[in-house]
């Protein structure tokens, strides 16, 4: 057995066992991204990689991985970190994560709404400073939930667990995106296709569940912000890139829109500075498929699909048709 797999970043026991039984594993143990050019020298003779979410699989990647490279697995659902015209030029496949992260990924989405609509990162700041408080009928008020108009960006596999838990919540859905959902899931959600336009003109909370594309970068501008309610709130599990964040933090301090919950950046790990000095913004450092049971099911998966290629076979979850 002489295929070569690398891995670009510690990932669970039972998927290094799933690797190790499909060829020579080297995993590298830095405790942080791998620079473009460790990614290189890394991946030089790999028949496979298993790529972390912040891992740029480009051509040069590629390159630098040789002939005999067959699959790059993502350990992520979105995988605009990979060239995938650039791996599939070379006669290797794509491979992502779908459905093991969605329920991880839409509870964190429900909790970041719950937190930026009631409050709860200012009532914690208050508590930890040791502020004087009481409770009055006026103190530290949020909105409620029922009846709300959530707009959900996106609504495939985590959008759609997202409108279920909103359901449960007492909110109508309305949604937008490339594709129209099928009659059975829309009707069953009770969600609403309306235009971007729209969408963004009407919810009281909008939360984004797209990929990151050309299209849907900057997708959430100053002019899309704009045309916001004030009251409104945006929350963004996606992907950072498809929200303008110099322009969300003026939105937010301007008063454009009320509130926001993230748990993606523009450019992570950094984090907008004007962000953080405003208390209607929740910030969370990339957690959305961070369960324990969750980030081992990734792992797992894409293990499966590199013991699956190298082994001959079918990959379980290829992206790109
Ligand atoms: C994580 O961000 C993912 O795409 O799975
Ligand atoms: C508030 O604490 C209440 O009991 O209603």
């Amino acid at each position: 057995m002489d295929e070569r797999i690398v891995v670009t970043r510690a990932v669970p026991e039972p998927a290094l066992e799933l690797l190790r039984a499909a060829g020579e594993v080297r995993v590298c143990e830095q405790d942080r991204p791998l620079t473009p050019d460790e990614l290189r020298a890394a991946v030089a003779g790999a028949h496979g990689i298993v790529a972390m979410v912040h891992d740029r699989i480009d051509a040069e990647v590629v390159r630098a991985a040789g002939p005999g490279l067959r699959v790059v697995a993502n350990v992520a659902v979105g995988y605009d970190n990979i060239d995938v015209p650039a791996v599939t030029g070379a006669g290797a496949v794509v491979t992502n994560t779908p459905g093991v992260l969605t329920d991880a990924t839409a509870d964190l989405a429900m909790g970041l709404l719950l937190m930026a609509t009631r409050r709860l990162g200012e009532g914690e700041r208050l508590l930890r400073a040791r502020q004087p408080w009481n409770f009055h009928l006026g103190f530290m008020l949020g909105t409620g939930l029922r009846d709300k108009t959530l707009g959900i960006v996106g609504l495939g596999g985590i959008g759609q667990a997202v409108a279920r838990r909103a359901r449960a919540f007492g909110m109508r859905i309305a949604y937008t995106g490339r594709n129209r959902v099928d009659e059975r899931i829309a009707a069953e959600l009770d969600a609403r296709y309306l235009p971007m336009d729209e969408l963004l003109r009407t919810s009281d909370v909008v939360s984004l569940h797209c990929p990151l594309t050309e299209r849907t970068r900057h997708l959430v501008d100053a002019a899309a912000l704009a045309a916001m309610k004030p009251s409104a709130v945006l929350i963004n599990t996606a992907r950072g890139p498809v929200v303008d964040e110099r322009a969300l933090a003026t939105a937010l301090r301007e008063g454009t829109i009320a509130a926001a919950g993230l748990d993606v950046f523009e450019n992570e790990p950094e984090v907008e500075p004007g962000l953080l000095e405003l208390d209607n913004v929740v910030v969370v450092p990339h957690l959305g498929s961070a369960t324990t049971e969750t980030r081992t099911a990734m792992a797992e998966l894409a293990a499966r699909n590199v013991a699956a290629v190298l082994g001959g076979g079918e990959p379980v979850t290829p992206v790109g048709g």
